[in-house]
């Protein structure tokens, strides 16, 4: 299949871009550095030298693919405005592509932090409370979804939990604290978040990618539905010298890091009921449980870097 692929140098994409290249699919991505646009291509992608912001240089890419798997996301002020015009520029891609007959799908990436704090487990039908931080895009869910209903487009929308595996991300950001000695918490670490890892994370997209009956909302976490506090003990103890663990009170975190402080204090259990009934069946189920092998992926990942 030609894929169209953005965000391939990311934490997501990178793990999609990997699985990808394994199932010996075409991948054609948007990459914005030069440098990073040749280890790309040492790999047997097509880079695609372009900004997010500017859709005409890449639209050609993404209207010659059979399916658009949207990843990149621009840390911003401008990142929702770049986001809304760049699906909406890879959705007339798409709808071109799929105008000449030519059955195509767009995958878009959103994030479970839409629901905001859950009242008991929410699945793919849940109403939405999104906090302050991703107001903007159950909006973006919408025009994705909405080009997928009677056209020959098919449209879905992944919305990953927080990503684990490797050096990066919110787990790696913790796994690095321990590594210096103290890891801080924002409140007081009772609240639950929905993880998933990476490597499982990646075979959804795939999975969604190649079955044409996989439209609609994807939620993708490992159900463990792990209190903060109990992710976070067992990274400081795991660490090569055991960390010290600070909760930091919401007000304090929320003047250092903005908005995002208040949607790492929700709470969360979420279902990824449909996600199952296409048989994606992930392959690790905790944070916790699987702590010494995070930080030997960790060591690995910042050693390559
Ligand atoms: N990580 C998580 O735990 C998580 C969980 C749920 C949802 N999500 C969502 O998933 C998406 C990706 O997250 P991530 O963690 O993979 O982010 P990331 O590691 O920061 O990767 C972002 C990607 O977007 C690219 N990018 C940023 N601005 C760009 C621009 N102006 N033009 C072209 N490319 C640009 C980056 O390229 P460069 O290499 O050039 O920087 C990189 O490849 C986001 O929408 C995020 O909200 C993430």
């Amino acid at each position: 299949m030609r894929i169209f692929l953005t965000g391939a140098t990311g934490y997501i994409g990178s793990a999609v871009l990997d699985v990808l290249l394994r199932g010996s699919h075409e991948v054609a991505a948007i990459v914005r550095d030069p440098e990073k646009a040749e280890r790309l291509k040492l790999r047997g992608v097509t880079p695609v030298v372009a900004d997010l912001a500017g859709p005409s240089r890449y639209v050609a890419a993404a209207e010659a693919s059979d399916c658009i798997i949207h990843t990149a996301f621009e840390p911003t002020k401008r990142g929702a405005e770049v986001d809304r015009a760049a699906v909406e520029a890879l959705l007339g891609a798409a709808i071109k592509h799929s105008a000449k007959g030519h059955s195509t799908s767009l995958i878009y990436t959103s994030g479970v932090w839409v629901l905001g704090n859950t009242a008991g487990a929410a699945d793919e039908d849940a109403m939405l409370y999104p906090p302050p931080l991703v107001a903007w895009r159950p909006d973006v869910e919408k025009l994705v979804l909405d080009a997928g209903r009677g056209r020959t487009l098919r449209t879905a929308v992944i919305r990953p939990g927080i990503v684990y595996g490797g050096a990066r991300g919110i787990v790696g950001d913790l796994l690095k604290q321990a590594a210096n000695s103290l890891v801080r918490v924002v409140g007081d670490g009772r609240n639950r978040w929905p993880c998933v890892y990476d490597r499982d994370l990646a075979d959804l997209y795939l999975r969604v990618a190649t079955r044409t009956e996989a439209s609609g909302i994807f939620h993708a976490t490992d159900e463990a539905d792990e209190r903060v506090a109990d992710i976070v003990e067992a990274i400081a103890r795991n660490a090569k010298t055991p960390a010290d663990i600070r909760n930091v009170p919401l007000e304090e975190a929320r003047a250092k890091m903005g908005p995002v402080a208040d949607a790492l204090a929700m709470n969360q259990i979420v279902r990824s009921r449909r996600a199952h009934a296409i048989g994606w069946a992930p392959t690790l189920h905790s944070v916790a449980g699987n702590v010494a092998r995070l930080f030997e992926e960790f060591r690995t990942a910042r050693e390559a870097a």
